[in-house]
Parts: C-alpha cells; sequence; structure tokens
C-alpha cells in the first residue's frame, strides 16, 4: 500500500549522529509514495553527505538560504509552500530551541518559520543525549512548541551513542514511518477509547498441549492501528499471534478465553468502543491436567471433557455501559457459506449494534479480505482489500454511525 502517494514531505536533518537513520527514513518516505525534498542543516552534514540524501530522495538537496538555482532566491518560501508537512528528523536540542524562539539564520529554520501555518504542519523526532532530554530547558521547549502547533513525535528508549541508556534517542524509521502515515489519517475517533480483541485463543489440555486454531490476529491488529492512526485511544487484547503492536497501542497478551473475558470485563469499563474480532475457542478442557498426560500403552486416547467458554462479545455487549449506548460494540462473524443470513442472526443472537461477516477459510492468515456489514439498516459489502484498508473503511464506518449519539 502506498499510504503517502501524493504527499510531498520536505525532510529537515540538524546535526546528530541520528542522522545516519534518516537515510533509511528518507527511503522509507519514498517508498511509500512520498516525494521528499530534503533539507540540511551545516550541522547535519557533519553527520552524513548530501551526496547520499540525494540518491535516497532523487533530488538536490537545499542547505543554504543563499542558494542561486531558486529563480526568485527564496528557497525558503518555495520550498515550504509546496510541502504537506516539514518533517524534522533527526531535530537536535538547539534546533528545538532555535524553532521555540522562532529564529531564522539558516535555511531550515526560516523555512519553519516561513511556512504558513494553516496549511503546512510541523513534525519533528528529538535525538539527543538523555540529560539533554530530559533537562528542564528541553521539556519547556518541547511543552511550548506542541503548544505552538507543532507535533512532537517523542523519543526511544535504549543505548545511546554516547555510551549512556536512557530516552532520548530519535525513533526507527519504521516508527516514524508509521507516524507520519498516521498523521495525515482523518482523525474521526478523537475522544474515543476503543477495545479490540484479536487472535485465537490457547486452551490448555495439558502443559505441553493445547485447543487453538488458524486464526492470525491479523484484522485485529490491523483495526488497532487504524483506530490509533484516526486520533482514539487503543486498548489491544491479543491472544497468542507473532505480529508486533501497531505504533501507540496499549496491549494487554492472554491465552485462554478466560484470561481474554476477564482483560475484556476490566477494559471494558474505560472503552467507548468494543471490537471483537478475536477467534475465541467455543470450547475447553473441562479439567486441564498439572501434568503433561502420558500413553499408557492401552491404545486408547485420554477422555478428554470440554465446557463451553463465556461468550465474551455477548457478555460486553449485555453489560449496562452497552445497554446504555456509552459502548458501541462490534462483533465479527468467521463464516464457511451463507455469509450474509449466518451474519444476520448472529448479530441478533450476541445483541450488538454492528456484526462485520467475513468467510474464515478465505481470510485466515492472509493480507487481504472482505467484510460484509451487517447493522439495522441492512447490509454493505466492502470489497478485498488489504486488512489495514479495510480497517481504515471499518472505522470510518463505525464513526458514521457514532455521530447521532454525540452530537
Ligand atoms: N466471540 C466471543 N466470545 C466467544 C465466541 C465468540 O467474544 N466465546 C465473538 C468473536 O470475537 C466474534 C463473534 O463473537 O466477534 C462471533 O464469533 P464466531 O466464532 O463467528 O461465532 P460463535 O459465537 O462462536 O458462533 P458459531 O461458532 O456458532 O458460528
Amino acid at each position: 500500500m502506498n499510504d503517502l502517494a501524493g504527499k510531498h514531505i520536505v525532510l529537515g536533518l540538524t546535526g546528530g549522529i541520528a542522522c545516519y537513520k534518516a537515510a533509511e527514513l528518507c527511503r522509507a518516505l519514498v517508498k511509500e509514495g512520498a516525494t521528499v525534498q530534503v533539507v540540511m542543516t551545516e550541522s547535519a552534514t557533519q553527520f552524513i553527505t548530501p551526496v547520499t540524501m540525494q540518491a535516497l530522495s532523487n533530488r538536490p538537496v537545499y542547505g543554504s538560504q543563499w542558494d542561486a538555482r531558486e529563480p526568485n532566491n527564496m528557497a525558503h518560501i518555495n520550498l515550504s509552500r509546496e510541502a504537506d508537512a516539514i518533517l524534522i528528523a533527526p531535530c537536535s536540542a538547539d534546533f528545538m530551541a532555535k524553532l521555540l524562539h522562532g529564529g531564522a539564520d539558516d535555511l531550515l529554520s526560516l523555512m519553519c518559520l516561513a511556512r504558513p501555518l494553516d496549511r503546512v504542519p510541523l513534525l519533528i523526532a528529538p535525538a539527543m543525549n538523555r540529560e539533554m532530554w530530559d533537562h528542564p530547558a528541553t521539556q519547556r521547549n518541547r511543552a511550548q512548541l506542541q503548544a505552538d502547533g507543532c507535533t512532537v513525535l517523542g523519543v526511544g528508549t535504549g543505548d545511546q551513542a554516547c555510551g549512556e541508556t536512557g530516552d532520548g534517542r530519535m525513533l526507527e524509521p519504521q516508527e516514524l514511518l508509521q507516524d507520519v502515515v498516521a498523521f495525515f489519517q482523518p482523525k474521526v475517533l478523537a475522544g474515543q477509547h476503543v477495545l479490540v480483541t484479536a487472535g485465537p485463543t490457547f486452551e490448555a489440555i495439558d502443559p505441553v498441549r493445547g485447543i487453538t486454531n488458524l486464526s492470525s490476529g491479523k484484522m485485529g491488529f490491523a483495526i488497532a492501528r487504524a483506530a490509533h492512526e484516526a486520533g482514539a485511544q487503543v486498548t489491544l487484547v491479543a491472544g497468542p499471534v507473532s505480529l508486533s503492536t501497531p505504533r501507540g497501542v496499549q496491549r494487554v497478551d492472554v491465552k485462554s478465553a478466560s484470561d481474554m473475558l476477564a482483560a475484556c470485563v476490566d477494559a471494558a469499563q474505560a472503552a467507548s468502543i468494543f471490537i471483537a474480532t478475536a477467534a475465541v475457542a467455543d470450547w475447553r478442557p473441562a479439567q486441564p491436567a498439572d501434568q503433561k498426560i502420558k500413553k499408557d500403552g492401552s491404545g486408547l486416547p485420554p477422555a478428554l471433557g470440554f465446557v463451553e467458554n463465556a461468550d465474551i462479545l455477548a457478555t460486553v455487549a449485555s453489560s449496562p455501559r452497552a445497554q446504555s449506548g456509552a459502548l458501541y460494540c462490534v462483533g465479527f462473524a468467521a463464516e464457511s457459506h451463507d455469509l450474509l443470513a449466518h451474519a444476520t442472526a448472529k448479530r441478533a443472537r450476541k445483541g450488538v449494534p454492528l456484526l462485520v461477516g467475513n468467510i474464515g477459510p478465505a481470510t485466515f492468515g492472509q493480507d487481504d479480505n472482505a467484510l460484509l456489514l451487517v447493522d439495522a439498516a441492512g447490509a454493505k459489502e466492502i470489497p478485498r482489500a488489504s486488512k489495514l484498508a479495510l480497517a481504515r473503511l471499518l472505522v470510518a464506518e463505525i464513526a458514521s454511525r457514532l455521530q447521532p449519539s454525540s452530537s
């Protein structure tokens, strides 16, 4: 997916060892469909050459406000007017201070000051030693820059080039890419708290065996990411899957359906939207064995009794908060056939306003899917697309259904 297709980003580099990551970032932005114009301060050129950045961005790099290539000799005006956003990565402590005071003695700061505030957002990815980051002056600058409308993308934690360990590293290129992509998504869920379940559950038979299913968790993780991109606070309750947590999402890992139920009942207290995508096991072994069950030589399998798991979605949907309209519940239905009939029946059975149907065998483990939305008004198909694209469409559909009660 080209999430940044049609976007023109001015990528500013200031002096810091994290400049080496800016090369990868530039490549990632271009790969995602953006055009990138690199602008470097003189200090940045001490860490990485304009030649490297030109080759990766496929455009000559700008560094001086006296650059005669621009016919009107106003690079600061021309470059900033073309941009959909200015991203400064890395942004040094000194450059943050300069931005804060409206300094304008080099092309990059001049451009930031000259940009039309209402049209060209400024995003910064700070990078510095942990003491510099923690210093009250830097923290004051950060808060004031945010108050001035600048998006401060946060910092990473870990080993630093100086040998110390702590906060202040620049975020990794892929993290910054996700943040930039998220920045451009419409904030249709601002102020909402979304709870998502994802993946399979694992029901233990004994300490080394259990019952699970083929759900990969990809759809639920995509929805969690899309909800965060849409401005919501997101809690993701995940069964055993090997997927990385989407940026900005709070993840709670669980194994069994009982654990998932407990985590959801707890998190649902604060949520305003609940989206149940998890493929919860319908039954669990009645008596999981404490020790590995051994063959007894009789040739007969062990007698496993099963009990039904609680229905997490139905439990949450019947809670007073959901019944009062404070919690909007969305269910999924993984079916093998007769999708509309099963989804319609399941919507009624689960007591949810919106049920999203999909054909299980056609989607498990895949990167794409097709959805059928069933609500009180009828059914609506969302044709096959990537799970992230579908998740964004679903988030928009949910947001549109919230409007009447919140306005
Ligand atoms: N679900 C749940 N807890 C369960 C079973 C299902 O929360 N114990 C949720 C799923 O996350 C999904 C919806 O209910 O949102 C429907 O799940 P599905 O497995 O399709 O339906 P079941 O209720 O298990 O019905 P059946 O297996 O008969 O189709």
